[in-house]
């Protein structure tokens, strides 16, 4: 492999920066490079984490959801979905399998629905903080109000999942219909960030129109916000959107991102997603193996798995999560790695 390579990620890990012409070099680079470059991703993230993989139990509790983004497997036109609501009881009762099983973080994670009042939250947050006073409790509900946002957290909520989607505002508008704006996705981050969430923000890689400026300006974003988790995974068309013909990010192109966002946040928490381990049966592993170092299996009752379909082909929709964590920890510790059933707080929160 040519010194020049070496030179570049030695330059991107020790700066913590990224050129635009370093990003295009990185796209093109050969096997050798894109094996040298994991190595690197990989040995930041053993460093940090030392070879553990977080769990977080995803629990989807509802699948309506006020939005028409383009992209979504669950947008409001859609109406070949079959809507559920979890209730409160439900969303518990999940909690209580998956504390069981050994998870300390819980995500609850839906469309944007206001059935849902923020006092519904609330009441739903106070009540997981109450039976499980160690664990982690994630947010991953969309846009609300400044004011929303710290009702959850005073009600006992710590984190916060909201992908950005994209940092350039055409792109963006490409994304999503009229009503959406990138301005007020990003002030939501800020504002979940100044209340004292953990944050995670994130992109589709290979949604339809990025190009790569996109993703260097995506990087340019997450340096400015400095979220604490980020969450990337290939776009995968879904057949009743608008997208349903638009071609699908690519696995390859997503593992180099996760290693250079690895280089470059060495402490941020990165999931390899289900969407990677959709597109490629070995995606996860893959991801870890490029820097990743959480896993977010499927703690969703059965009945509800197949409705909550983002996109075409989701895994793991026909197992209970036992099956899901056994396979999993099969799975890691066969890379080398093991699951650690801790909360797994971004290193700055401990
Ligand atoms: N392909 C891949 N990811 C998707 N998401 C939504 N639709 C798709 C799709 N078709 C992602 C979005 C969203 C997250 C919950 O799921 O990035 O923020
Ligand atoms: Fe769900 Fe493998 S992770 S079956």
């Amino acid at each position: 492999m040519s010194n020049d390579f070496k030179n570049l990620v030695d330059g991107i890990r020790k700066s913590k920066n990224i050129s635009k012409e370093e990003l295009y070099r990185i796209f093109s680079c050969n096997e050798e490079e894109k094996e040298y470059l994991f190595s690197v991703a990989r040995s930041v993230s053993d460093n940090i984490f030392h070879k553990e993989i977080y769990l977080r139990g995803l629990i989807e509790f509802t699948n309506y959801c006020r939005n028409d983004c383009y992209y979504c497997g669950i947008r409001c036109s859609n109406k070949n979905v079959e809507r559920y609501r979890l209730s409160k009881e439900e969303i518990l009762e999940c909690c209580n399998i998956g504390e069981k099983l050994g998870f300390k973080t819980f995500v609850l994670q839906g469309g944007e629905d206001f059935s849902y009042s923020d006092d519904d939250m609330c009441d739903i947050i106070s009540e997981i903080r109450k039976n499980h006073k160690e664990c982690a409790i994630t947010l991953s509900i969309g846009e609300r109000t400044r004011e929303s946002y710290k009702r959850f957290f005073d009600a006992g909520a710590n984190r916060y999942l909201l992908r950005h989607e994209t940092a350039n505002s055409e792109h963006y508008n490409k994304l999503h219909p009229d009503n959406l704006s990138l301005e007020n996705r990003k002030r939501c981050l800020y504002d979940l960030k100044e209340i004292g969430y953990q944050v995670g923000c994130g992109i589709m890689v290979g949604s339809p129109f990025q190009t790569i400026d996109n993703i260097y300006e995506d990087i340019e974003f997450m340096k400015e916000l400095k979220p604490h988790m980020i969450g990337i995974g290939p776009f995968i068309s879904h057949k009743d959107t608008p997208f349903k013909d638009e071609e699908d990010g690519s696995v390859d192109r997503t593992l180099l991102i996760l290693s250079i966002l690895r280089i470059i946040f060495p402490r941020v928490l990165l999931p390899a997603t289900t969407a990677l381990g959709t597109k490629d049966p070995l995606g996860r592993e893959k991801g870890i193996l490029a820097g990743a170092n959480v896993l977010m299996p499927n703690l969703s009752p059965g009945d509800v798995r197949k409705k909550y379909m983002l996109y075409d082909g989701k895994i793991c929709t026909g197992e209970e999560a036992a099956e899901c964590i056994r396979c999993l920890q099969t799975r890691v510790e066969k890379i080398g790695y093991h699951v650690a059933f801790v909360r797994g707080d971004h290193p700055d929160f401990i």
